[in-house]
């Protein structure tokens, strides 16, 4: 694969967020769209006639067959949250490089059978969490690294936005099964928060409101990562739109306001120090979309390992399982 300039893509299944994800792979510099499917006749060339229309792609009517393609390099798995795992595996076992929508799986074994499996096959596999590939966090990380906050000792992360009528079927599964806030917005206000502790977290705490299906629509929790510094998560399906994360060290803080920036908002991140200082930045847009494409093409291409590990992913989901259970059961859930 290395004298390959371009990673030849396929996308697993006809979901809406193709409406991102299709013009990404066909702007990465790096990758080739090449194929579709989709277990539903016609939805394949449907999306692809709807978001990208000009290119010349195979469409199919069966994820297997497009599984069964020797053109197709790596696979882009966006189906439905409770799918995600067991089509990863077989993407893997047919010898394809896979990126996985955010949650990769439901349960950390699944993610360990992943792992056992990409290192049988040679190939890399990652979970989507785009937001982390926007240059904003980067320069978050370079503040707090130039000591400006001091040490990070807290962080809250709050996602949130009135879920329209039409998207009410998000709810329709229980938690068990992938519905709900939790492994739709709060694995993303989970990871977020994770990503300025070095530690690996002690316990978690939560609390939630549920549909009559047994899904979550409103949930927060604490996760402890010892020595009294805290992540503060909560993300909700009715309230305004929010999907922001504060940093609080010991000497100021810094707020990203805009986690998930399209590729045309301006983002902005502010800061404020004890001493008085303080400092709203406006950076260039960029498209987290197609920047994930980019590196994880590049990862393959060239043999290197990519920025979201399977243990990040597996630490995730041990976390988001332990703030379930604990919502559930009103108790503190240990997690060391
Ligand atoms: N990274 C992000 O910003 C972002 C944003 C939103 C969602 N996501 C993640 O992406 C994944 C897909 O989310 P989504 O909201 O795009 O999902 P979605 O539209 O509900 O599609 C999920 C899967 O369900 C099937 N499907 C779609 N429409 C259907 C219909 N009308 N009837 C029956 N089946 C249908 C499709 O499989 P077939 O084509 O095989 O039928 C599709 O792959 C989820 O894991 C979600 O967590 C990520």
């Amino acid at each position: 694969m290395n004298n390959k300039t371009k990673l030849r893509w396929g996308i697993l299944g006809a979901a809406r967020i193709n409406e991102r994800l299709m013009p990404a792979i066909v702007e990465a510099s790096n990758s080739e769209l090449i194929a579709i499917a989709s277990r539903r006749p016609g939805a394949a060339a449907q999306t692809l006639a709807q978001y990208a229309p000009q290119q010349q792609v195979q469409t199919y009517d069966s994820l297997e067959a497009l599984l069964d393609d020797p053109e197709i390099d790596a696979v882009y798995l966006p189906l439905a949250n409770n799918e995600h795992a067991e089509w990863t595996l077989r993407a893997v076992e047919s010898g394809k490089h896979v990126l996985c929508e955010k949650p990769m799986a439901l349960a950390v074994a699944d993610i360990d059978a992943i792992q056992a499996a990409a290192q049988r096959h040679k190939v890399t596999v990652m979970e989507g969490f785009m937001y982390r590939f926007h240059p904003q966090h980067a320069r978050v990380r370079e503040l707090i690294n130039s000591g400006i906050i001091g040490e990070v000792r807290s962080v809250r992360s709050s996602y949130s936005f009135m879920m329209r009528p039409a998207r009410m079927y998000r709810l329709a599964e229980n938690v068990e099964n992938g519905g709900g806030a939790m492994w739709d917005i709060g694995c993303y206000a989970i990871h977020s928060a994770r990503m300025f502790f070095d530690q690996p977290a002690a316990s978690v705490t939560a609390i939630a409101k549920y549909v009559e299906s047994g899904a979550d629509i409103a949930t927060s929790g604490i996760i402890d990562f010892s020595d009294g510094k805290y992540a503060h998560f909560d993300f909700s399906f009715e309230r305004a739109r929010r999907c922001e994360y504060e940093i609080i060290g010991s000497k100021g803080g810094i707020k990203c306001h805009n986690v998930w920036c399209t590729p045309t908002d301006v983002p902005v991140i502010s800061w404020w120090t004890e001493d008085g200082q303080q400092n709203e930045e406006r950076l260039t847009p960029a498209n987290h979309f197609r920047l994930e494409i980019e590196h994880f093409s590049d990862c393959v291409l060239n043999g290197n390992a990519p920025a979201l590990s399977l243990d990040d992913a597996k630490a995730n989901c041990q976390i988001i399982v332990a703030a379930l259970q604990s919502a559930a059961t009103g108790q503190l859930i240990k997690l060391t």
